[in-house]
């Protein structure tokens, strides 16, 4: 038997990746059950899939590096929910592919920013933050009030689905109209969308009724944040994760 390991331990290669196997039966035994543990990410009433004009909005704000300056994840941590609002729960990224928690903050954390301004302040301050906080270093995004691209939508929920966000068939199928329903208030497919979509907000969210604007799926995107979830109905040990 110690003669073996004299073999072992004289051949450095052999002897590292003998560590690294035991050292990772540890890490393996930790991980992994969280994987099949159906508590991992509590259920949590009102998290919903993205609509796909929020999905695209998402997309924007990732193509745009939002995430380089702003965080979407509250810690529990009293300053942190004092400032921002309830911390943020597992289930409310769980539809997040790739998850926008961030690193940085440069600018205040997003994670709740849905509903806290109105539509037209948005729109000024993504056009020109300096309008309405006059010391902001915000970088002007005047330039998202031209039409949406919405030619590959529909495999982009596809796509979502694959990672097991749950659109339903009838979803899958409408999505390319229901980009732009979203945000046509009084257009024909504005009831068939809410239908589908009963608790997503549907109005004009860049001011321009006549087009269909990368500005309306940012919108749309940054007022749903946050949102999901009734927090004056939610007790975390009736989801039961508090185990
Ligand atoms: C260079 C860093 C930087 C980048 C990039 C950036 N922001 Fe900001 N953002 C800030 C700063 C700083 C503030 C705080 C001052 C202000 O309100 O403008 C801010 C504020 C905000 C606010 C107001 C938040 C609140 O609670 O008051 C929103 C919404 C916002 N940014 C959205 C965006 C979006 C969407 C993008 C991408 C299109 C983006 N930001 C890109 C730095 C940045």
């Amino acid at each position: 038997m110690w003669s073996f390991h004299r073999w072992f331990e004289r051949h450095s290669l052999i002897l590292i990746v003998g560590i690294l196997l035991v050292v990772s039966i540890g890490g393996l035994v930790q991980i992994t059950p969280l994987f099949f543990i159906e508590s991992t990410i509590e259920r949590v009433d009102g998290v919903r899939p993205y609509t796909p004009l929020e999905l695209a909005g998402r997309q924007i704000y990732i193509r745009e590096g939002c995430y380089v300056c702003h965080s979407q994840m509250i810690r529990p941590l009293r300053d942190e929910v004092e400032r921002y609002g309830h911390y943020s729960l597992a289930a409310e990224s769980m539809y997040d592919h790739p998850f926008q928690w961030g690193s940085k903050r440069t600018g205040p954390d997003l994670a709740r920013v849905g509903g806290r301004y109105s539509d037209e302040w948005h729109r000024a301050h993504l056009a020109d933050p300096r309008s309405v906080v006059p010391e902001s270093v915000m970088p002007p995004y005047a330039f998202l009030q031209r039409p949406l691209n919405t030619a590959h939508i529909g495999e982009h929920l596809a796509a979502n689905r694959t990672l097991r966000v749950p659109y339903t068939d009838e979803q899958m199928a409408n999505a390319s109209t229901d980009v732009a329903a979203q945000a046509e208030p009084n257009g024909e497919h504005a009831y068939d969308f809410q239908q589908r979509y009963p608790t997503a907000a549907v109005r004009d969210f860049d001011g321009d009724p006549a087009h269909v604007t990368e500005m309306d799926a940012l919108i749309a995107y940054l007022q749903m944040l946050g949102t999901g979830v009734n927090f004056n109905t939610y007790q975390a040990e009736a989801a039961g994760n508090d185990r």
